[in-house]
């Protein structure tokens, strides 16, 4: 049996809308898998009519059947993982059934969120102050805690010789305790079935592997240092969950259709004024994370096509477009430089149905190379149209 798996990507900043893209094609899959990434991401969706952001568990999470797979790739913060456990409890969900752990994720201990808020470092990228960092930084110096060390019965000690390194480095502040919240976390992952993934993954043939970020926030490909710590891209998927690249099938590229950055760093398209606060509250653009407010811009051609040559992108999926509805004008960046972009002046549209609409998707066809196969028309789940694929 050959395994094949499908991966859904950001190729912006984040906040494309991956989440619900995952949920769209999730019912096809046994499996959907988060391969990098940690309560940084916010991925929000609509399940019964509930608003529900989802940080670290895998948005197949609203379909019976399929199982959620937290990938080697990804940072584990089980405070969090148990507050989100029981939210999706209070929904009536039974989320522990059916939520598997790769035993070389690695955890994000408290004082990884402490260091983030003693030391400057975070400040100046702008991150999402949830130990991110810090976490991978310990893993990449090898005095990280996988998971599958929770098991061995020294584990309390390694969790305070690991809270006493960092202690050491900041004398003036003092960490916080490893509380009971944060002890109940670890009970609560002992429970959750743990594998190694390169082994588990052979009983499956499809996987629906579910990108964090976006490609623009990648630790090598983005716009260091205004990055994120993970291989958002289509690497980490190899890497996060152990796959030969030849099991690689379909890309499904997410993007706006226009862009957002929250968090420092160059953004090229970047607007100001009445018409970014305008795209602001019209599209909710307000981290799901930390609640900072997003900046706002238009799409950047430049940046989508470097973004799905990178990861190899098949299918184009356009979120937000509802957002821009009733804009006399669309600006596209096309060309020129970071610091001198050149833009495209399309004209917009009152609704989704009209002409000028399914012209700017053509456009962006034309532009890229590739086909725009799903449009996300409003934030609910049925919100969703697809359209014809080209036949080959
Ligand atoms: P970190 O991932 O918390 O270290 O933050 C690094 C940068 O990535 C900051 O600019 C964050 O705002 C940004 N970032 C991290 N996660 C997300 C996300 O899920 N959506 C959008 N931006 C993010
Ligand atoms: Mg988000």
């Amino acid at each position: 049996m050959r395994l094949r798996v499908d991966v859904v990507l950001g190729l912006q900043w984040g906040d494309e809308g991956k989440g619900k893209i995952v949920d769209t094609l999730a019912g096809e899959y046994p499996i959907v898998a988060r391969f990098q990434g940690g309560p940084n991401a916010g991925h929000t969706l609509y399940y019964q009519g509930q608003k529900v952001v989802l940080h670290q568990i895998p948005s197949g999470i609203f379909h019976p059947n399929v199982l959620c797979l937290i990938g080697d790739g990804v940072v584990l913060d089980p405070e969090i993982l148990q507050r989100e456990i029981q939210g999706l409890q209070k929904l009536g969900l039974s989320p522990t059934k059916r939520i598997l752990i790769g035993e070389n994720a690695h955890l994000i201990l408290p004082v990884h969120r402490w260091v983030e808020e003693v030391s400057a470092e975070g400040e100046k990228i702008g991150t999402t102050r949830r130990g991110i960092g810090p976490a991978y930084a310990d893993r990449y110096a090898r005095r990280g805690l996988p998971v599958a060390s929770i098991q061995r019965k020294n584990f309390p000690e390694l969790v305070q010789a690991l809270t006493a390194y960092h202690a050491a480095r900041f004398p003036a502040h003092t960490p916080p305790p490893l509380d009971q919240t944060f002890w109940e976390g670890v009970d609560l992952l002992r429970e959750l079935p743990r594998v190694k993934i390169a082994e588990w993954l052979g009983n499956y043939s499809r996987v629906l592997a579910e990108g964090s970020q976006g490609t623009m926030l990648d630790i090598f490909a983005g716009t260091y240092p205004y990055v994120t710590s993970s291989h958002t891209t289509v690497a980490g998927v190899l890497s996060g969950l152990s796959i030969p690249p030849q099991a690689i099938g379909e890309v499904y590229g997410v993007t706006k259709a226009y862009a957002t950055r929250v968090g420092e760093g160059p953004f090229p398209t970047e607007i100001t004024g009445e018409l970014a606060q305008w795209i602001q509250t019209r599209g909710g653009e307000r981290g799901s994370t930390t609640g900072r407010l997003r900046r706002c811009g238009w799409l950047d051609l430049v940046a989508l096509r470097y973004a799905i040559r990178l990861n190899g992108v098949t299918r184009l999926a356009l979120t937000k477009a509802d957002v821009l509805c009733g804009l006399p004008e669309i600006k596209v960046r096309t060309g020129g430089t970071d610091t001198a972009p050149t833009y495209a002046t399309l004209p917009g549209w009152e609704q989704l149905s009209d002409p000028t609409f399914e012209a700017f998707i053509q456009f962006i066809e034309a532009e890229t190379g590739v086909s725009v196969w799903g449009i996300s028309t409003g934030p609910e789940r049925e919100a969703w149209m697809e359209r014809p694929l080209p036949t080959p």
